[in-house]
């Protein structure tokens, strides 16, 4: 049932590509991007004025990759917000209010509440989950399955990803709906993402350097990550990786904080990993990784750097390069969270650790 692999969540981990197939299929017809159960209709979509993203730990980061897509496509507000905070505050809702509820288990307690109450505040809720027929999508007013099938890890790797993917797809189809983006160009954002599964695949042939990475951290007191825009959740999602499996102190930051408290942080040795942008997509956020980079390996830092391959500048500045494919801006989060999760698995296994029930934590966290 692992398929030879020694863990389920490596299995699960290769099984990445089928994930984002699987959850993209059947979505694109007739030139259009189409959801799951119609129960929202286009005109539904039309009137929404401000879209919230409510989930847990990895659910909540690939709510903040959305966050980017989504504000670009439909000129949206999109505010995310762990479901356990949302729930507690008085968030402004109404009917006109989009709120996506991503679950993998569908069962996360205080994602639950979340939906309760933005439903009692009459907002329209859309359920993002991997799990037919659990309790959040029973509870909301739509729901958009990943197919990822069942992951047993408990560490969420290819649900993670087909997060990401439903999330654009919810935003593709407001783009659509609210006209924001041309039919041939939602046409051709789709297509771009159905390209996905093929470019996760050529990060997965290329995980043995990555391996042997892990291996060579097993004693690291302590990982840093750093990214820019949507490589900023993918650093936050390599640190909760790397916390929850390796059990070793991790942090992400976003790269424009270092000034701001973290660089006191940087001492010779410590390992930093930084998720580079696309040198071809926005120039102004790769130079300025760069030049964050190259603060921190003036500090000593051990730079590990996650970049477009071909992407010579940051050459110099990488003490260790790990190369993904070029793919667009927004979707580099599929590509770039891999070897994230390839390393933390590995970081585990070399001290000797259960990679698929990291201590104290449970699949789904059906009590607060
Ligand atoms: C991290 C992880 C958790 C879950 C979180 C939400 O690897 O798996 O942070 O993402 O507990 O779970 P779901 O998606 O089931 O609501």
């Amino acid at each position: 049932e692992k398929g030879g692999h020694e863990y389920f969540m490596l299995k699960e981990i290769d099984e990445q590509p089928t994930a984002l197939a699987d959850t993209l299929r059947g979505h694109f017809a007739g030139g259009r991007v189409v959801l799951d159960e119609q129960r929202l209709s286009d005109q539904d979509l039309r009137d929404v004025d401000k879209v919230f993203v409510v989930a847990c730990g990895s659910a909540y980061h690939s709510g903040l990759v959305a966050k980017y897509a989504i504000e670009h496509w439909t000129r949206l507000p999109v505010e995310v917000e762990l479901a356990s905070e949302f729930r507690y505050r008085d968030p402004v809702l109404d009917r006109d209010t989009l709120v996506v509820a991503v679950s993998q288990s569908g069962e996360t307690a205080d994602t639950l509440e979340a939906v309760r109450h933005a439903r009692e505040q009459k907002a329209r809720v859309l359920a993002v989950c991997n799990t037919n027929g659990a309790q959040i999508p029973r509870e909301s007013d739509a729901v958009l399955y990943t197919h990822a099938g069942p992951e047993i890890g408990v560490a969420s790797t290819k649900a993670f990803l087909a997060q990401i993917a439903a999330n654009y797809l919810v935003g593709l189809a407001l783009a659509q709906a609210r006209g924001t983006k041309y039919p041939d160009e939602v046409a051709r954002e789709f297509h771009e993402l159905a390209a996905m599964p093929e470019a996760v695949r050529t990060v997965l042939g290329t995980t043995a350097r990555v391996q042997a990475l892990g291996r060579e951290l097993a004693d690291a007191k302590a990982v840093l990550f750093l990214g820019r825009h949507v490589g900023y959740p993918v650093a936050l999602e390599g640190a909760l990786k790397l916390k929850e499996l390796a059990y070793m102190h991790a942090e992400g930051f976003a790269a424009g904080e270092l000034k701001h408290g973290p660089i006191a942080l940087i001492e010779p040795g410590l390992p930093v990993v930084v998720v580079m942008p696309s040198p071809k997509g926005r120039a102004v956020l790769h130079s300025k990784l760069v030049s964050n980079i190259s603060e921190i390996q003036a500090r000593g830092a051990r730079t590990i750097v996650i970049a477009e391959e071909g992407d010579e500048t940051v050459r110099p500045f990488a003490d260790e390069l790990i190369e993904v494919p070029a793919v667009p801006t927004l979707l580099q989060p599929l590509v770039s969270t891999v070897p994230l999760q390839v390393l933390a698995a590995e970081i585990a296994r070399s001290r000797g650790y259960d990679v698929d029930k990291p201590r104290n934590l449970a699949k789904s966290v059906t009590v607060e």
